[in-house]
């Protein structure tokens, strides 16, 4: 069989057509993105296209999250992710990994070492709550993208500025949420292609009080569904955004290799970017 490939942006096409083969959200311009940032290995198929692809974006020389693991139909079972997998992980046994993981992958994952440490819930839907108090929210501008990414750190413990400068470039609204005239958290709404829901994460908060201004603010006067992918410790976040009209899609465990806990101060990141990117 032949070796992986690292793909590029040139290759989101053949990406966009697995993806659909499972099913899988196609929205181009997120898959774009991720090409942008990640590190990305595929298989050609004998037959033209991709047989497999997988997303590894590292945060750090010892941290990474994989993402976007796809086999296509025709190649399953036959040990593709499993070398897949290896070749993301590049025989660094001291990487610590994280992924969040689909019921199908997660036997997968199980089998690599992979241990569920937390789960994050998926919701989708118009949001309708209350306008957020006055006074707390202000529009963040590129100058104050120093003050998201140390925010950031302080929650996941890491330099996430490539990912967040990437994203900031796409919000359409980025909120940073005051208290006492300090900085303490902060959210961004990205779009994703027509017809899909855009995003609301990543998004920083000292409690799921605070996380519901920086919701209501990024949510207020859309017309169209939003998606958020809130942690599951979060109170009562999770009925809150049901009683604002949100469908809940699913719970996912979210998996890690190589350290039993996560660095900086988790409860602090309410809403990740994405599944595949934390
Ligand atoms: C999950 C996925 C990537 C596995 O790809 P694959 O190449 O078939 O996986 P492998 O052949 O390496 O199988 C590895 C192990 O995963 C498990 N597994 C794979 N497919 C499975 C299935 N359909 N049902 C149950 N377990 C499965 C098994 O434990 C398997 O080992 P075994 O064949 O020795 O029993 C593939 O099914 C897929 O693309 N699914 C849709 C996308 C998805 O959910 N990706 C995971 C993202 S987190």
């Amino acid at each position: 069989m032949p070796p992986f490939r690292r793909l590029s942006t040139a290759d989101l096409p053949a990406c966009l057509v697995l993806a659909a083969d499972r099913s899988w959200d196609a929205d181009s311009l997120r898959w774009h993105l991720m090409l942008q940032i990640a590190d990305v290995w595929g298989l050609d198929a004998p037959d033209g296209g991709l047989a497999a692809c997988g997303f590894l974006t590292r945060y750090h020389p010892a941290y990474a999250t994989i993402g976007l693991l796809v086999v296509r139909r025709d190649h399953g079972r036959r040990g593709l992710a499993t070398r897949l997998m290896a070749h993301l992980h590049d025989g660094g046994t001291e990487d610590i990994t994280c992924l969040f993981a689909t019921p199908m992958g997660r036997p997968l994952y199980r089998k690599l070492g992979y241990l569920a440490v937390d789960q994050i819930h998926k919701y989708i839907g118009p949001l309708e709550v209350a306008s957020p108090p006055d006074g707390h929210l202000a529009e963040a501008t590129p100058g104050d993208l120093d003050t998201l990414v140390s925010l950031d750190a302080a929650a996941t413990g890491l330099d996430r500025r490539h990912l967040l400068t990437a994203l900031f470039g796409r919000a359409d609204r980025r909120l940073l949420l005051s208290h006492n005239g300090q900085y303490s958290g902060y959210g961004l709404a990205v779009p994703g292609s027509p017809r899909t829901p855009t995003v609301i994460g990543p998004l920083v908060a000292p409690d799921a009080l605070a996380a519901r201004m920086l919701i209501a603010g990024l949510a207020k006067d859309r017309t169209h569904a939003v998606r958020i992918d809130v942690f599951a410790r979060h109170g009562d976040l999770p009925s809150w955004l049901q009683a604002g009209g949100m469908t809940h899609v699913s719970t996912d465990p979210m998996m890690l290799r190589g350290a039993a806990s996560l660095p900086g101060d988790r409860r602090r990141l309410i809403a990740i970017a994405s599944q595949a990117l934390g």
